[in-house]
């Protein structure tokens, strides 16, 4: 298994609408595999195939972004070519970040509950519905694969003030790099 690059925004392949899956082969459970180990290394919570430079409609997430405390130590959901299938008409405003802006946070209106049609690492269909952290985590993951990233959620005032402390996060990050 292998530590994956995580690209950081503006990267411009971040806007690219991803390709569906089609080939269900071991290449693809392996790449899977790899993306698990970067979620963990990075210490995310959920993490699309788009951020680690792969043209594929193809996330995972924590389980504990679905079930919280009652998820920890199972498999990671593998989510490949979602599709919505029903969102609630409710929403909440909650806090988000993402591996592709390290230590930015925002606050994000998403669907309390969503309903999502996928398939899993060997092809075959499942359904699963995410509440709360869980629909956020969702989403968040699916606007990646359609080349959204999440201050696209946001007012101008909000986007320019988490690009601000972005820009500000990424020269330190090249900083203590150049520093080793
Ligand atoms: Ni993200």
């Amino acid at each position: 298994m292998a530590v994956l690059e995580v690209l950081a925004y503006p990267n411009p392949f971040l806007r690219q609408r991803a390709q569906a899956v089609t080939e269900f082969d071991d290449a693809l459970r392996q790449f899977v595999a790899d993306m698990e180990e970067t979620m963990k290394a990075e210490d995310g919570i959920g993490l699309a195939a788009t951020q680690v430079g792969r043209d594929a409609r193809l996330l995972i997430l924590d389980p504990y972004a679905l079930e919280g405390d009652d998820g920890r130590g199972k498999p990671n959901l593998v989510i490949i070519n979602p599709e919505v299938v029903w969102e609630s008409e409710g929403r909440t405003t909650g806090e988000e970040g993402c591996l592709s802006f390290p230590g930015v946070f925002i606050q994000v209106s998403r669907p309390d509950k969503v309903r999502i049609r996928a398939l899993d690492a060997h092809g075959a269909p499942y359904e699963i519905e995410g509440e709360g952290l869980g629909a956020r985590a969702i989403l968040h993951e699916i606007d990646h694969l359609n080349g959204v990233v999440m201050i696209d959620h946001v007012s101008n005032l909000q986007r320019r003030r988490a690009l601000k402390k972005h820009e500000k996060n990424q020269k330190a990050l090249t900083k203590a790099r150049e520093e080793g």
